[in-house]
């Protein structure tokens, strides 16, 4: 039953003039009462195929004309190079065999009325049906990007050494505020789904120096956003004897080499999305600017927006701010009202904590967070105090630093975010499976 024979190096020219044996889903079908046009596709492409009722057989011929959108096949015959056919090749049919017939009462329900009728794609419809939705080309083209941009999260931290490391996604309690926090019930007491590998990751730190994962992290977001989900996938790393700035580098480095890898593996993807290659090249190529977070205030401040020093900065005004951003700038020095307790206070004005966001340009902004972490006991201690955190569930990670605590830092890289970034996706749902939202968890 194996498949030898894939549709993408048909259309490369690689069996030109040869016999062979396609396996796949019919996209489209149409013809009359002796010839059928089936585009057939598989995961890698799409090739037309034309039967002939004198050269395949009645009853062959019947079972074509009749089979559905979707229907399994196995189709042989002889491939034809064709300048008018799309991809340049078409199958002379010889034989056919139908594997999984499509039910004439319950046809296909995504075709591309329905999809022109459901507004493009972000309807209640299409999200219904989201388990056939992955069938369609613009959602294979989202998932083919997203497979490349995980492998290229693991190549650059692994080519650097990095070791991969798991935490529990039951925890005790908040690491980014108690408000986005999810409850589970747990054997009578109250667990919550972790919202970042952070703080078990800083626990590693001492043992393995230089860590990363890629895992899901939950986040109760009742707001439903462009760029936020309830679950998400979470690259995160942690370095031991770094300072902000060479945390920043890794940011910078494994973004741009996303941005490569992309440019390598999915250049024809990146097209059918109506990506600009060159963009793609610039931030594969270009340092990324760095700014304090005073001095984007201040730039808001000069488009006119009502902004106070203090405030973290939401998605309206990190829009406005990446609206002429040519490529991702990192914000640093934020105030340290603005961010969770674990933050690095910086020494030299403890106004502010030494971290970091990484704003994505084309008006998309934060796709990273991160900084240098407090890593001497009292001051965490005393930055729980002034926060007005009960220590209780964080007694572990406070213990870490009473047994040669060192300098060092991390960052989270939200995965979703970079594909709808870099795909252009117009939501964050276009470039996941099966999304999650404050109202849906099915299909
Ligand atoms: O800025 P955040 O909240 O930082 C942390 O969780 C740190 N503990 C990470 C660390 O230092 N190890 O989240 C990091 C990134 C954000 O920049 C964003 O890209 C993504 O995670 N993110 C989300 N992505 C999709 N949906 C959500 N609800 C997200 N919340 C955060
Ligand atoms: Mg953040």
């Amino acid at each position: 039953m194996a498949k030898d024979i894939w549709i993408g190096d048909v259309q490369n020219g690689d069996y030109d003039g040869q016999e062979v044996e396609l396996k796949g889903w019919i996209k489209r079908t149409r013809g009359s009462n002796k010839i059928r046009f089936v585009v057939l596709r598989d995961s890698t492409g799409t090739i037309q195929c034309v039967a002939k009722r004198d050269v395949v057989g009645d009853d062959a011929f019947e079972a074509i004309a009749s089979a559905l959108i979707e229907s399994s096949l196995i189709v042989r015959g002889t491939v034809n190079v064709d300048e008018r056919s799309e991809g340049g090749h078409e199958l002379v049919v010889s034989g056919i065999e139908i594997v999984g017939p499509v039910d004439p009462e319950r046809p296909f329900p995504i075709t591309e009325s329905a999809m022109k009728a459901a507004d493009g794609g972000e309807t209640e419809f299409l999200l219904d049906n989201r388990h056939l939705y992955l069938r369609t080309s613009r959602m294979t083209t989202m998932l083919k990007m997203r497979s490349s941009v995980f492998g290229a999260i693991h190549s650059y931290f692994r080519d650097l050494d990095f070791v991969e490391y798991q935490a529990p996604n039951f925890v005790a309690g908040a690491v980014e505020g108690g408000s986005t926090l999810f409850e589970v019930p747990y054997f009578g007491r109250k667990a919550y789904l972790t919202q970042s590998w952070q703080l078990y990751a800083e626990a590693a730190m001492p043992a393995l120096e230089r860590l990363y994962t890629i895992a899901p992290s939950f986040r109760a977001e009742k707001s439903r956003t462009r760029r936020h989900l309830t679950e998400f996938w979470h690259a995160e790393m942690e370095i031991a004897w770094a300072s902000n700035d060479e945390v920043m580098n890794h940011g910078e480095g494994v973004v741009r080499h996303i941005a490569s890898t992309l440019l390598d593996e999915r250049r024809e993807e990146l097209q059918s999305l109506g990506r600009d290659l060159e963009l793609i090249g610039r931030y594969a190529d270009s340092p990324f600017p760095r700014m304090r977070y005073d001095e984007a205030i201040e730039i808001l401040q000069g488009k006119g927006v009502d902004v106070e020093w203090g405030q973290d900065l939401d998605y309206s005004k990190e829009k406005i701010l990446t609206q002429d951003f040519e490529v991702p700038h990192f914000l640093t020095h934020y105030p340290k009202v603005a961010k969770p307790f674990y933050h690095r206070v910086d020494p030299e004005d403890d106004k502010y904590v030494l971290c970091h966001d990484l704003l994505a340009p084309e008006g998309y902004g934060e796709i990273i967070g991160g900084g240098e972490r407090t890593w001497s006991e009292q001051e965490i201690l005393a930055r729980l105090e002034e926060e007005g955190t009960p220590k209780e569930a964080y007694q572990f990670y406070i213990d870490t630093r009473s047994y040669g605590g060192v300098p060092h830092g991390g960052f989270g890289l939200g995965v979703d975010r970079v594909c709808s970034w870099l795909g252009g996706a117009d939501h964050i749902r276009e470039v996941i499976p099966f999304p999650r939202d404050s109202r849906r968890v099915t299909p």
